[in-house]
Parts: C-alpha cells; structure tokens; sequence
C-alpha cells in the first residue's frame, strides 16, 4: 500500500487505497496518541498552523500529533496579533509561514483557500475547513470512528442530521461514504438540505441516498447517527437561521437501548441533551480523540524525513 497525495485538501483527490492506507496508519499510531509509546519520527520537523476561522478540536488535535510525533508547531489560532490586523494578504502569510516550516495547516472562511494555498507554497498543505467546502481530516477521523467501532466500513446505513447546506464535514464525508457499500439518509429542513451539486455527483456515482424532514421517524435500522450543528456564522441572514434554529434535539430516550452510535463532528449547540453523553452509543468524545492518530497518520504521510 502506498499514498501519494502530497496536499490533503479535498476528500475527492482521494482514493479509496488513499483512504485505507490512513486509517491503518491510524491504528498504529493509537499507542503513541494514547501516550504509550514515545515517537521521534518527525524530531527537528516544524508544523506550521494558520487559523482564520476559530477552532478547538482540528487546531489542538493537529497540534498534538505534530507534537506526538516528535515534532513542534508554530503559528496562530486567530487572526489577532498578527500581521492579518495590518492588511497582510492570506497569499503572503502563507508564503512566509511556509519557509519557516515542513507542513502547513490551514482554516480559512474561504472556499478554496487551502488549494489555492497549496498551489503557492513549496510545502504540503492540509485542509482543516475552507468556508461551507472540505474538512477532509474531519472525514478521515469520522470514518475511522466508524470503522473501529463497526468493524468494517460496509453494509451500514448512515443519517445525516441538521445542517447539511452549509455543513463542511458532511460535505467531505458523503464522497468518503460513497466510496463504500453505505446507505445515506439526509435529514434537514428543507432550507438546510444537502447541496444540489453535491446530490448530482452522488447520483453520478449510483450512491443509494435519500431525503427526508423529520428525525425521529427515520431512525429505523440506521447504523450510525452522524449529528451536525446549525452553522448560525455561515447565514447572510440572520432571520433565516432563527427559522430553523432547534429544529432536531436528540434526547436519550431516542436512541437508550438500541445499536445506533452516536457521532458529531462538535462542537454541538442543542442537537444532543447532555444526558445522552452517559450513554455508550454516544461516540463524539471518543471520535475527537481518534483525530489524534488520524491526524498523526496524515502528517506522518505528507511530511517527508
Ligand atoms: N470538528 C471541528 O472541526 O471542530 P473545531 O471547529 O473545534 O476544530
């Protein structure tokens, strides 16, 4: 097995070898993101982060497996305190921050950004969320949550819950899933459901989907929950998101006592009580961490000794 993207932008440049051969690395990094085992594989390399748009999880868990790793980071998690403030364009600071380091990580509100980024720069560069495009480490991490909680990546039936027009990670995970034998349920308001373009690729690649309104309803026989919030930053009108805003909450007792896992790409608002975190279906904190190792196997991947 071999992997030969040198830029993890989209979840389309990927194949399905490519996808694979990160979710086996994954694995082998587990002990080392566990802090069982110490790595040096990446001693005396420099990650280079750059977030426009805020962060917890990517920011800090990018960070920990450069760290994990043997390696360090430099860099910002918001544009204050940096020459952004003065008028520097993204072009430049990527320019800059890419001589000082081996790999570049990239937020930005602006769909594209990344790719344009990495067509300028001598150094890999990763996605972590470009405006409503890709978040393909997010993908990578959901699938491995899947796969080692399932077992396989086959014959499973997925919903995909809440904001599905402006959401990046399900905009990633759809072409990831599409990649398997995997049935989608979108479940959105009308307003909010998935992009047209996207259902026409799906369509294209005899993906077997469908579309619905309500949750409760349609939890029969689905495998995995995937829970997304309402992205309120990502409406031009703010009367348009109170429309639609609390639309699904996931109580316990929907989901107590049966198999369906449970999984949000975080952070969550209301979609899902705090009550349901006691349940063991209930996977979102458990998928966070697994960004350690996932993220550890895609810098392990693209970062050259
Ligand atoms: N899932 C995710 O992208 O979380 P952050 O916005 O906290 O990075």
């Amino acid at each position: 097995m071999s992997f030969n993207l040198e830029n993890i932008i989209s979840i389309r440049d990927f194949s399905k070898n490519d996808v694979e051969y990160i979710l086996k690395k994954a694995e082998k990094m587990e002990p080392i993101a566990r802090s069982e085992k110490v790595c040096h594989e990446k001693d005396g390399k420099l990650l280079g982060v750059m977030f426009y748009e805020p962060s917890t999880r990517t920011r800090l868990s990018f960070e920990t497996a450069m760290k994990r790793l043997g390696g360090d980071v430099i860099g910002f998690g918001q544009k204050q305190g940096t020459s952004v403030q003065k008028g520097e364009v993204l072009y430049d600071t990527a320019q800059i921050i890419a001589q000082y380091t081996d790999a570049l990580v990239i937020r930005h509100d602006m769909e594209g950004a990344a790719r344009f980024i990495a067509d300028n720069v001598d150094v890999p560069v990763i996605n972590a969320g470009d405006g409503a495009g890709q978040h393909p480490s997010q993908t990578l991490l959901d699938l491995y949550t899947i796969k080692r909680t399932r077992g396989n990546l086959n014959n499973l039936k997925i919903a995909l819950v809440g904001d599905l027009k402006y959401g990046r990670t399900v905009h990633s995970l759809v072409y990831a899933l599409a990649m398997f034998n995997i049935e989608m349920i979108f479940i959105a308001p009308e307003e909010l459901q998935m992009p047209s373009e996207i259902i026409n690729d799906l369509t294209k690649m005899n993906c077997k989907f469908t579309q619905k309104s309500t949750l409760l309803d349609n939890l029969d026989d689905i495998d995995v929950l995937y829970m997304t919030r309402i992205q309120k930053e990502r409406f031009p009108d703010p009367k348009e998101y109170l429309k639609v805003k609390g639309q699904y909450t996931l109580k316990k007792s929907n989901i107590e006592g049966t198999d369906i896992i449970l999984m949000h790409p975080l952070p969550r608002v209301d979609e899902i009580d705090f009550d349901v975190d006691s349940l063991d279906n209930a996977m979102y904190f458990k998928q966070a961490f697994y960004g350690v190792p996932v993220r550890m196997a895609i810098l392990d991947s693209v970062i050259k000794k």
